[in-house]
C-alpha cells in the first residue's frame, strides 16, 4: 500500500470512530494536513448530522466550507467532543510531533478544548523515541535569533522556515538533531523560552486514540 492509501484507510476509520457520537448540537476539531485533508472530505457527508467544525488552520477551514461544513470560531463554543488530526512523529505514548504544516499553535490550542484527541496517521509516523523529524517551534518574529540561541543551548540545530508566515503572522524555528527523552519535560521547557508561541511536542495533551495505518489495517491504540 502507498502512504496516500494508507492515510486514506486512516480517515476512514475516524470516520467509523466518531459516527456513532454525532448529534445535532456536536462541534468536531479539526486538525491541519494532507491525512486531516482526506477526513475532511470523507466528513462531508456527514454534514447534516452534527452542527459544524472548529478549524486548527485557515487552510482546513476553507476545506471544511467546501464541503458545506459549517466553521464556527472557537471562542463562540465550550468543549468539543473530538479532536482529529494527522502528526508529524507519534510515540508508544501516544505523545506527538507536530506542526510541519506550520499549524501548531492552533493545533495546540482547539486539541487542549477537545475531550478525545484522535491521532491519524500513516505508519511511517510511528517512532520509538521524538525527534528524528525536525521539532518546529513558532516564534514571535522580533524574538527568533535570541530563540535560536537559547535552542542551541538544549543541543538543538536550529533552522529558519524561509518564507513560511503562520496564521498567527509568527514564524518557525525547526530543530534538527533533537531527539527526545522525555518529551513532557521539554514541552515544558521551551515553552518556557521567551518569545516561543507554541512547540511542537504534544505530550502533556497527548493523543488519547491512535489510529495508525499499517499494510495489515488500521491499528487502534487507545
Ligand atoms: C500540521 C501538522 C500535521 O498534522 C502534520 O504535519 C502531519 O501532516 P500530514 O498528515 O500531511 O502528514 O501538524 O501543522
Amino acid at each position: 500500500m502507498t502512504q496516500d492509501e494508507l492515510k486514506a484507510a486512516v480517515a476512514d476509520a475516524a470516520i467509523k470512530e466518531i459516527e456513532p457520537w454525532l448529534e445535532k448540537d456536536t462541534v468536531l476539531g479539526i486538525g491541519t494536513g494532507s491525512t486531516a485533508n482526506l477526513f475532511i472530505d470523507r466528513l462531508g457527508r456527514l454534514g447534516d448530522r452534527f452542527q459544524g467544525a472548529v478549524a486548527s488552520s485557515d487552510a482546513s477551514a476553507s476545506r471544511l466550507k467546501a464541503q458545506g461544513i459549517d466553521v464556527l470560531e472557537l471562542n463562540s463554543v465550550g468543549t468539543l467532543p473530538f479532536y482529529i488530526d494527522g502528526a508529524d512523529e507519534v510515540n508508544a505514548h501516544l505523545h506527538m510531533i507536530k506542526g510541519g504544516g506550520a499549524a501548531l499553535t492552533r493545533e495546540k490550542i482547539v486539541a487542549a478544548c477537545a475531550e478525545r484527541f484522535i491521532c491519524i496517521a500513516d505508519g511511517s509516523k510511528s517512532v520509538a523515541r521524538l525527534g528524528e523529524f525536525p521539532l518546529p517551534i513558532e516564534v514571535i518574529p522580533m524574538a527568533r535569533s535570541y530563540v535560536a540561541r537559547e535552542l542551541v543551548k538544549l543541543g538543538a540545530e536550529p533552522v529558519y522556515r524561509e518564507g513560511v508566515v503562520t496564521d498567527n503572522g509568527n514564524q518557525i524555528i525547526d530543530c534538527y538533531e533533537f531527539m527526545i527523552d522525555d518529551p513532557e519535560a521539554m514541552e515544558a521547557r521551551l515553552n518556557n523560552i521567551v518569545g516561543v508561541v507554541t512547540n511542537g511536542l504534544f505530550a502533556a495533551r497527548g493523543a488519547d486514540i491512535l489510529l495508525l495505518g499499517t499494510p495489515k489495517g488500521v491499528e487502534r491504540t487507545a
